[in-house]
């Protein structure tokens, strides 16, 4: 019986449905297909000279990846964190933890969280927080208490307004999130990222993110996971049912999204939202992506061949990434990412 006022029982719905294609968008794409990369015949580059790693929060990264927020709080969560930690260990990708809010409710949960502890000292760690969350609190002691007993080197603020409204128990008050944004930021010792959760982000909302000090952003657009989707398989009654299935087809895509961040470039960018592919990944970041972030294609990977099938896919990530390099003439990753000589969008 499912306790529906449960987050961790919450949680463990998301993820059963998020493993399914039916969590996909079906028509709106990633946009990545209306771009091709710049073909070079003549190289001049030994592809073993071809670099692929970079940094990220102090640490060396092999390629500039992030495994998004997906998991925590429930009891599959456990082993499914401490599978990502030591995937992320072996990659040398940067991990970033599913939102800490059943922690918050329920400290018992907080261990499936803390398994990662022991094995991310080498990459980065990020903790993860609900807007909704921050909101009209004084003090954030609760939530910093968590994120130091994860030694989490940031915390990533998930805006998920599309999603709350049309979850049954979502919270629906976001008057007031950007000041309670700028509050937390300011409190924070830990560098802030602001992230969607796979809707996108349009110019508006980057300016407005910038404007009051944030310094990262995830524009986690569409084109991948889409929570109108998921939420609308949890809906029991046929009428609501049938208003979250209006969204399965809402936001602005993922290519959209960085191209209307390109005015503020300067700003540090992850970009998410369907990069189920290694060429999709690398698209990303030749548009101007510091970072690509991974979340259903990893728990794909993983509810079908384990940790080995995490494994496998960012290995071919990589591999796909240093041959597009190679194949554009580009030795370096600095030297890829954001560059417009190398990409170009299709007439
Ligand atoms: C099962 C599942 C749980 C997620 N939980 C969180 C979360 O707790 N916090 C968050 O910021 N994003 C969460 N996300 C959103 C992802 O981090 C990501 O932004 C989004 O799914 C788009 O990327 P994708 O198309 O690669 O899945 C979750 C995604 C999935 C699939």
């Amino acid at each position: 019986m499912i306790d529906r006022n449960n987050i961790s029982s919450r949680k463990r719905e998301h993820l059963k449905i998020a493993v399914s294609n039916n969590a996909k968008y079906q028509e709106l794409t990633t946009g990545f297909e209306n771009y091709r990369f710049v073909h070079c015949s003549l190289p001049e580059i030994n592809f073993s000279d071809v670099y692929v790693a970079t940094e990220f929060l102090g640490y060396n990264l092999s390629c500039p990846m992030i495994i998004n927020p997906i998991s925590g709080g429930e009891k599959n969560g456990k082993a499914l964190n401490r599978d990502l930690a030591k995937i992320a260990a072996r990659q040398k990708v940067a991990l970033s933890l599913g939102s800490i809010r059943p922690a918050l409710e329920n400290t018992k949960t907080l261990e499936t969280y803390q398994v990662v502890v022991d094995h991310t000292k080498n990459v980065p760690l990020i903790g993860n927080i609900g807007c909704l969350q921050l909101k009209n609190l004084d003090k954030y002691d609760q939530i910093f208490s968590i994120f130091e007993k994860l030694q989490a080197d940031a915390i990533s603020v998930h805006l998920n307004p599309l999603q709350e409204v049309l979850q049954p128990e979502g919270g629906t008050n976001f008057e007031g999130i950007l000041e309670s944004l700028e509050k937390f930021i300011n409190n924070s010792d830990l560098p802030v990222i602001v992230k969607e959760v796979g809707f996108g982000m349009s110019s508006q909302v980057i300016q407005r993110l910038l404007d009051i000090g944030c310094e990262w952003i995830d524009i986690s657009g569409s084109g991948g996971t889409n929570w109108a989707r998921i939420e609308a398989k949890r809906i029991t009654k046929a009428e609501e049912r049938a208003v979250a299935r209006e969204f399965g087809e809402w936001g602005i895509s993922t290519a959209q999204s960085l191209i209307n961040a390109h005015e503020y470039k300067k700003s540090r960018l992850i970009a998410s939202g369907g990069l189920d592919s290694g060429i999709q990944f690398a698209k990303a970041l030749a548009l101007g992506a510091d970072l690509g972030g991974i979340a259903g294609s990893v728990l794909r990977g993983w509810d079908e061949n384990g940790a080995a099938g995490v494994d496998n896919l960012i290995e071919n990530y990589r591999k796909v990434l240093k041959i597009c390099l190679f194949s554009t003439g580009i030795r370096n990753i600095q030297d890829f990412c954001y560059n417009s000589d190398i990409i170009k969008e299709i007439e």
